[in-house]
């Protein structure tokens, strides 16, 4: 690790020791250096699934065989998983329950003290922020075994849901997404398609939204859960084979917990693919405070934003997600926004704002 200062350093060791016990499958809610006090379930299956899911969402499903036979295929690194190998996909996914509490998107693992107390704090912290109205319009079922909470009179919210709406009143606020004319996002390591479905549903002015993705596995959830959703046309998902079918240019690639979980020769991979195309704006949420760093095959760690900045991004805002510092104390998440601009639009906007 060639950045980060020690106090960082331990709470990422820390941090990772809990990780590897969530990663067992553990769901750890109180972690007393080594031993696990308790444990729970990974997903809610207080709502059952849609009719046909269960049948759908299985391991012998035809067209995930197909996906994964053609990545199979793939010689580039982005198709090489490190953390997203079989074992980890075994201990860590319950295919037909996918919005459970797992390697997608953790709702209680990590969360010290009561989830809901938790999910309350996170809840104020994400609405001190949402100029867009999100909690209002954007709604969550629990479908999927996704662990829903309800305060008060209060619509019921979710990890899915509250990341969401915070991700999409940053990016307004950073970049002004919702009043743009047509923008594009691209989306690496997009999961079942969480950011797109919300986004798709919070911006009426979205031209396009392409998921992608290195696992087979993430890419079937994908499909499924997007036309399971019927998101507009805008939202496309484009398998890894399919790569060259992306668009010339985007407004925005977003790369939420996702570079984290790749080897440095991947994202190096995704970063040409970037390169190649017209990108204004990157936005990556790493899995480690204060540094962004790979995960590769032998457990190793690297820094890859200078990998970022090679491919002619220049970091214009670094801020922890939740922003409340009160509550962030409390909340114990420490997640953090990388927001990148392509430097040859940054410099040029820089100077022209000296100039005036
Ligand atoms: C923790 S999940 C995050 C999913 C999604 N971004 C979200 O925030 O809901 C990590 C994602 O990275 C993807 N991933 C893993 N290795 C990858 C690779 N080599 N290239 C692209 N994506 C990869 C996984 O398939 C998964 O979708």
């Amino acid at each position: 690790m060639s950045r980060g200062n020690p106090a960082q350093v331990k709470a990422w060791a820390k941090r990772r020791l809990q990780t590897r016990l969530a990663r067992a499958g553990y769901l750890v809610s109180r972690l007393d250096e080594d031993s696990v006090r308790y444990l729970e379930p990974s997903y809610n299956g207080d709502v059952p699934l849609p009719a046909g899911a269960e049948e759908a969402l299985k391991a012998d499903n035809p067209r995930l065989a197909e996906l994964r036979t053609a990545y199979e295929a793939l010689t580039w690194p982005a198709a090489a998983p490190t953390q997203w190998n079989e074992s980890f996909l075994k201990k860590n996914l319950s295919l037909a329950w996918f919005r459970g509490d797992n390697a997608y998107v953790w709702q209680l693992r990590l969360q010290r003290g009561s989830a809901d107390a938790t999910t309350y704090l996170t809840l104020l912290d994400v609405q001190s922020r949402d100029k867009l109205g999100l909690l209002t319009t954007l709604e969550e079922d629990g479908l999927f075994g996704a662990w829903t909470f309800t305060f008060g009179d209060r619509p019921p919210v979710s990890r899915d849901l509250l990341d969401s709406v915070n991700e999409i009143n940053y990016l307004d606020d950073q970049i002004g997404l919702s009043s743009m004319e047509a923008p594009t996002v691209l989306d690496i390591g997009a999961g079942y398609g969480r950011l797109a479905h919300r986004m798709s549903a919070a911006l009426p002015n979205l031209a396009r939204y392409d998921c992608t993705d290195g696992v087979a596995v993430s890419t079937f959830l994908c499909e499924y859960y997007l036309s399971y959703r019927n998101v507009p046309d805008s939202v496309r998902v484009v398998p890894l084979p399919d790569v060259d079918t992306l668009a010339d240019s985007y407004t925005l690639v977003v790369n939420v917990h996702s570079f984290s979980e790749c080897s440095l020769e991947a994202i190096r991979w995704w970063m040409d693919r970037i390169g190649e195309r017209d990108v204004e704006w990157l936005l990556i949420v790493p899995n480690t405070p204060g540094v962004l760093l790979s995960t590769e095959a032998d457990g190793s760690r690297l820094d890859f934003q200078p990998d970022v900045e090679g491919a002619g991004y220049v970091l214009v805002d670094h801020r922890p997600v939740f922003q409340t510092d009160e509550l962030r104390e409390l909340i114990s998440l420490d997640d953090e926004f990388y927001l990148f601009r392509r430097s040859s639009v940054a410099d040029s906007s820089s100077a022209s704002s000296a100039s005036s």
